[in-house]
């Protein structure tokens, strides 16, 4: 696929989406199902990805699977029989639903053969992109940016600021511990959204260390000189080749980088903690389940005696 001869040079192509995690905190479910296949509603969270990269208008989705998760890729192949039964049927709606994921975007397979880390995933991915894309988006499936169109925001920011820009969360100051926390400081930036420029990053510190409470949710806008400082960074926080450390590396040698703070909504779907929730409000913003998921929440709450 070629973009429009008339596309600006800054235009997004690629996103990849590392998917090979072992999603341990989702056992015993992810024994046999990828948790990018677990569904918000009745959509896998890996079609929402799909379908915010489509938004984006990028025309390649690289994903990252580990050898026993090709189900998520299988996910975006077409289902002949299914579709011709179903349409056989009259069963137009669902007929629409199972093609869906198949006309959002191309997707390409890369094999992250071991769980070696963020970093290592996202570096497998320099394969499959096209000589003149100078920049890439990373969009961890786990993550839900609400509403949608957060990277557009992101590929403005850069066509101002040049270099990478990364997507930030305000998150209490005890919680720092579980994300990459950024070394922040004020941007010289003209324009609507909260932008600071990135002095450091430090992947998942202590709550004394951290060098504030603005963190990494799970977007980001690369520029291609990423996978250089991947292949030069050495193992770090749970001895994983960490993306946080690479960026951090790209910030030392003078590359700006930046993060917009985003202010809207997030979810995690990579542990139940945070998926139910999504799921809820999903669920409540539903034209067909809404109502009567209002009425149930409402009873089990009076149970529950909240
Ligand atoms: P996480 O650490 O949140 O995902 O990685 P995980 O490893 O699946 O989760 P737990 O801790 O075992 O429950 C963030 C993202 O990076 C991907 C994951 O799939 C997830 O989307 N990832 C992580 C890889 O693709 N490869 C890796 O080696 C590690």
């Amino acid at each position: 696929m070629t973009l429009p001869q008339d596309a600006p040079a800054h235009a997004v192509k690629t996103v990849i989406v590392p998917a090979a995690g072992m999603g341990t905190r989702f056992l015993p479910a992810t024994k046999t199902v990828p948790k990018e296949l677990l569904p918000v509603v009745d959509t896998p969270g890996i079609e929402l990805i799909a379908e915010e990269a489509a938004h984006l208008g990028a025309t390649r989705l690289a994903v990252i699977t580990a050898p026993k998760k090709q189900e998520v890729l299988e996910h975006f192949k077409r289902f002949p029989e299914l579709e011709a039964t179903l349409e056989s049927r009259g069963k137009t709606e669902q007929l629409e639903k199972v093609r869906r994921a198949n006309q959002l975007i191309q997707p390409v397979s890369v094999v992250q053969e071991e769980p070696l880390g963020l970093g290592h995933a996202v570096s497998l991915a320099e394969s499959v992109l096209d000589d003149d894309e100078d920049v890439v988006a990373i969009m961890l499936p786990d993550d839900l940016v609400l509403p949608m169109g957060v990277v557009e925001k992101m590929v403005e920011v850069r066509e101002q600021l040049g270099g990478s820009v990364l997507c930030a969360v305000e998150v209490p100051e005890d919680e720092v511990y579980n994300y990459g926390v950024f070394e922040i400081e004020d941007a010289d930036y003209d324009g609507p959204y909260t932008v600071k420029k990135v002095k450091g990053m430090v992947e998942k510190p202590s709550v004394e260390d951290a060098p504030s409470n603005f963190v990494a949710t799970g977007r980001y806008l690369l520029d291609r000189k990423i996978f250089d400082a991947l292949r030069r960074i050495t193992p770090g926080a749970g001895g994983e080749l960490q993306l946080t450390d690479a960026i951090d590396l790209l910030i030392d040698e003078g590359h700006p980088v930046h993060i917009l703070v985003h202010d809207g909504k997030r979810h995690d779907l990579g542990n139940p903690g945070g998926y139910i929730p999504a799921v809820v409000d999903f669920g409540l913003s539903h034209p067909v389940y809404g109502k009567h998921l209002k009425r149930a929440l409402r009873q089990i709450l009076e149970e529950h005696g909240a």
